[in-house]
């Protein structure tokens, strides 16, 4: 669809970037924080590249002021950024650390002294260890309960000065990788073990969305999903029910969860085919129809182009951490879906697709199906950067990756989408959980290698002025 003009963004658009806890703070034992999942998982030899580690990570921790000063002479209106359970709660369900509560206070403090909107991510994949050691962390149900305490206490703490609250940030995303490949914590890879961790996931966050209704929380809340709308490879019949599955098993399995309270009976189907359903107690669907969420925050970083794949055909293949383009592998589901190339798209030094166009098909595609306003949480640019003598940083492929998705984001409002946001990712460069340092997203260059932590300066790519400018036009100018 073709627009002659595209519509305006909406006054109050939260123009805005993100971050995440362990990727960013450092500070991993300081002030009673407790150990999490990923500060014991990165000690495992070969789990990241190069061994990194969030120990340090960008200091943000002891230089939250000088970001958000930099946020604030920028003009972001919207900052996204989770809070580390084990902080709060260092053993997962014992004491506070108010130590851990002061810091955030501080933080949120900061941001609203510039007018800049905090959105609080409950959970960005940083459970505390003590809960993995005591009961296997997301397996058990009883993490339903300290999960919704721990919530609780921030819904209380927090709920006069943050109006916006995401859930679980990619659910998908830390159950599949953690349970089905090993490539997080905790290094599982057990498909029925998966299905099971997944299921308590959902009862957690509906539990905590009931919480955040009990009280009469004022503001939104909603989970963020990793969404990768699916293509198929070309028009052929069976290459069009991959890309159907792929939906189904990859997305709606999710998000048919927060919006409905219900799995896709496909998949259902299938899992019982194979012997991989989860446990469903009674009570657990009453429990699940009260999680609708307020919005559907999305993480969209890249499509999924797929092609049928026989029963005995491709499982897990290797997915590219170095930054050497090309050296990622197909994967897929055998007798479901396969990944296939898709010639009309770009990719990331790190494989991944560059398809702006892809974001607008996917919120047209949430926004039909379940009828909610949409929050994107997340879209940036991993890519290498170089920073020049003088200081300055020429990231002109960032600049065009953002404008771009930003101008889909503007046909999707104009196709008659609800837009609440968006947030890019990141606001400074970070730790790319398995991907180093060298994997950079930010507008703010944090001069650090894997090995080598320098002295964590800042500096101002292109982009954060680039940035700058759309947001004081709200979008006009980009
Ligand atoms: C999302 C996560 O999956 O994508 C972020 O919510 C993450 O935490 C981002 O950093 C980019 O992924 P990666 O693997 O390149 O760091």
């Amino acid at each position: 669809m073709y627009h002659e003009k595209l519509d305006k963004f909406p006054e109050g658009f939260l123009w805005g970037s993100a971050s995440a806890a362990y990727q960013i703070e450092g500070a991993a034992a300081e002030d009673g924080k407790g150990e999490s999942v990923w500060d014991r998982f990165v000690k495992i030899p070969g789990k990241t590249f190069k061994g990194t580690t969030g120990e340090v990570a960008v200091d943000h921790y002891h230089r939250y002021k000088e970001d958000v000063a930099l946020m604030a002479e920028q003009g972001l209106k919207a900052y996204r950024f989770s809070i580390a359970w084990s902080r709060i709660i260092p053993d997962g369900d014992g004491e506070i650390n108010e130590k851990g509560l002061q810091f955030y206070d501080d933080l949120i403090d900061e941001l609203l002294k510039y007018g800049i909107e905090p959105l609080v991510t409950l959970y960005h994949w940083d459970i505390p260890q003590a809960l993995q050691d005591k009961y296997g962390g997301w397996e058990s149900r009883q993490v339903i309960e300290d999960f919704t305490r721990y919530s609780e206490i921030l819904f209380k703490r927090y709920g006069s000065k943050v109006k916006y609250w995401v859930s679980l940030n990619e659910q998908n995303i830390f159950i599949s990788l953690g349970y089905k490949i090993a490539a997080h914590p905790p290094n599982v890879t057990d498909e029925k073990r998966m299905y099971e961790a997944n299921h308590i996931a959902n009862l957690a966050n509906a539990s905590v969305i009931k919480k955040f209704r009990d009280l009469n929380m004022e503001g939104m809340i909603g989970p963020s999903f990793a969404y990768g709308p699916s293509y198929a490879k070309d028009s052929h019949p069976l290459n069009q029910l991959a890309a159907e599955n792929n939906e189904a098993f990859n997305s709606h399995w999710w998000m048919d969860m927060y919006a409905f309270g219900k799995y896709p009976t496909t998949v259902w189907n299938y899992l019982e085919k194979h012997n991989l359903t989860p446990t469903v107690e009674p009570g657990d669907d009453e429990l699940l129809k009260h999680g609708k969420p307020d919005f559907m925050g999305v993480n969209y970083y890249q499509t999924a182009t797929v092609e049928h794949n026989p029963l005995d055909g491709v499982a897990q293949g290797k997915i590219n951490t170095t930054g050497k383009k090309g050296t990622s592998e197909a994967s897929g589901l055998p007798g479901v879906y396969k990944s296939a190339e898709n010639p009309f798209v770009e990719k990331t030094d790190w494989d991944w697709a560059i398809d702006p166009m892809g974001l607008r098909i996917g919120l047209r595609r949430i926004a039909s199906r379940y009828n909610l306003p949409i929050l994107i949480t997340e879209n940036g640019l991993g890519a290498y950067d170089s920073l020049e003598d003088d200081g300055s940083i020429h990231d002109d492929y960032r600049i065009d990756f953002l404008r771009n998705h930003v101008k889909a984001i503007q046909e999707a409002i104009t196709d008659g989408v609800e837009v609440l946001g968006y947030c890019t990712w990141s606001y400074t460069d970070l730790l790319s959980w398995m991907n180093g340092y060298q994997k950079r997203y930010g507008f703010v260059y944090v001069d650090r290698e894997e090995l080598d932590e320098k002295e964590l300066k800042r500096y101002k790519k292109d982009s954060y002025f680039w940035y700058k400018k759309v947001m004081e036009t709200n979008g006009e100018e980009l």
